[in-house]
């Protein structure tokens, strides 16, 4: 568009793919990132949005309904999908999992406590006919104590907690639930006495659903799949902060039969001599704004090294899995790049991942959300979305002013600058998402429930809010409907 402030041009992207074997990683360069801060106005008042409206997740009001009705904390959340992404009800019981947390804990302290629990609601009701917290029901956690804790050798952890994952329904009522098993090893207060254990893991259970409700059976062993190989992905060792979690699995279309899953990780460089490249950078010949690698990699860009990850299970029963290389890296862009996941479309392989404000490197700054990246296969020299910048979906934001944190938003900031995480983009461009902070400095609510769910259209390597759905753009509180029914789950 050309209200684009100044700034570098983004790299060039062929989007063509290649096998999903081969080494080659994309790259999401300084040069792409900084179109962000390109598409924002720099004329934006406090407190008002900087970015493109098409790009931002209309403002969620303040008094939002609790999905759980005060029983636990909620954030990250995911439906029961198949292999492409759909999603079922299971004799007309929509589930969902989400991590959840006791609501005695500060919302900012559940991450060391988080638990994978499940609710579920009638299939079938269209959002505005439905209660307005959503209609959910509350199922309870899905794993007894303890069992999470068994694959961890080390049991002198200090926290074992349940992180984000996927589940996916199979024949027979059978789900394989996906998550990131935790052990954290703290002393009382509260620093590492040695660096915290995330594991890629998977449990297996039944549904039992009918008309009185929904439960499992199952889910009493944990198999670990994945631990960080300090190869393509960062381990503990290499940097205690590291980033190792969030499988979502899937086949890919031009690989039938196959099993893939994308996760979060990190570059496998240390910490203290990790480098960015000129390739990261990823600035064109003689572009006037482009940075010198010197300068970046003196800058402490180089703190913040995400990537996405890419597993192909090696059985059918997807207890065995090998790693290949990264299928995307965002080397001195951002930490994390959490919650990754793959839909496909036009015959295109979209991949979507979340990122927080604070967490990109520092010279490159954009809203917290989720970002996508569009590619011929599930290993393609991605495009990021809208040109270049990869922002599918923003919170409200103005980059002219600082973020703050959650639980003190900067005096200037929108009112929505974290009113919205952990966005799950679903069948149809809907987007699920958890509340974080709405308000200002001065009068902000915390959430701990999910947002109105909001719809996106993709068009090639743009994409846009649709403001026409639901009221103004923002659909039902918590609204995760089922594309598809099934009596017996999964492929039929
Ligand atoms: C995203 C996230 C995930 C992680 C979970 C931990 O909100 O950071 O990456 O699995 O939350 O609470």
């Amino acid at each position: 568009p050309e209200d684009l402030q100044p700034g570098p041009e983004p790299t060039l992207h062929t989007q063509e793919a290649y096998a999903p074997e081969d080494d080659f990683t994309a790259k999401w360069t300084r040069a792409d990132a900084r179109q962000l801060k390109r598409l924002s106005d720099p004329a934006a008042p406090s407190r008002e949005n900087s970015m493109p409206a098409a790009l931002t997740m209309p403002t969620v009001p303040q008094d939002f309904p609790d999905m759980s009705n005060g029983e636990v904390w909620v954030w990250d959340t995911w439906p029961l999908t198949d292999e492409a992404g759909n999603q079922y009800s299971v004799n007309g019981q929509e589930i969902i999992f989400s991590l959840v947390a006791d609501r005695s804990l500060g919302f900012d302290d559940r991450h060391v406590f988080a638990k994978i629990g499940y609710f579920f609601r009638p299939a079938g009701v269209p959002a505005d006919e439905r209660p307005e917290n959503g209609g959910w029901t509350y199922g309870g956690l899905v794993f007894d104590e303890g069992v999470t804790g068994q694959i961890f050798e080390d049991q002198s952890y200090s926290h074992q907690t349940q992180w984000s994952g996927s589940a996916r329904i199979m024949k027979g009522g059978e789900i394989k639930l996906f998550f990131t098993d935790v052990a954290f090893y703290r002393d009382a207060a509260g620093n590492n006495i040695k660096p915290y254990d995330p594991r890629i893991a998977l449990s297996v259970g039944h549904v039992h659903a009918n008309k009185n409700g929904v439960k499992f059976t199952g889910f009493d062993k944990v198999t670990s799949l994945l631990e960080a190989d300090g190869t393509y992905y960062q381990t503990g060792e290499q940097n205690e902060f590291f980033n190792f979690r969030d499988p979502f699995t899937f086949e890919d279309p031009n690989h039938p039969g196959e099993t893939y899953m994308v996760f979060e990780g990190n570059s496998a460089m240390p910490r203290e001599s990790a480098q960015c490249t000129e390739e990261d950078l990823g600035y064109r010949e003689g572009d006037p704004y482009a940075e010198s690698v010197d300068a970046v990699n003196a800058s402490g860009a180089t703190y913040q090294i995400g990537n996405i990850g890419l597993a192909k299970a090696k059985n059918d029963d997807l207890t065995e899995w090998e790693f290949l290389p990264p299928i995307l890296s965002a080397n001195c862009v951002t930490d994390q790049t959490e919650r990754p996941q793959f839909v496909f479309q036009d015959g295109k392989a979209y991949l979507f991942t979340i990122s927080h404000r604070g967490t990109f490197a520092n010279g490159i700054d954009g809203p917290e959300g989720v970002y996508g990246f569009v590619g011929d296969g599930i290993r393609s020299d991605f495009q990021p979305l809208n040109g270049g910048s990869g922002l599918a979906l923003g919170n409200p934001t103005n980059l002219n002013f600082a973020g703050g944190q959650p639980f003190a938003p900067d005096y200037n900031q929108h009112p929505g600058h974290f009113q919205a995480y952990s966005h799950y983009v679903m069948p149809g461009g809907l987007v699920q998402s958890f509340i974080d902070t709405i308000g200002t400095h001065d009068d902000f609510v915390r959430g701990g429930t999910l947002a109105p769910t909001v719809k996106i259209d993709l068009d090639g390597a743009d994409s846009a809010v649709d403001y026409t759905y639901g009221n103004g753009g923002l659909g039902g509180w918590a609204d995760i409907p089922a594309n598809l029914d099934v009596n017996s789950g999964g492929k039929v």
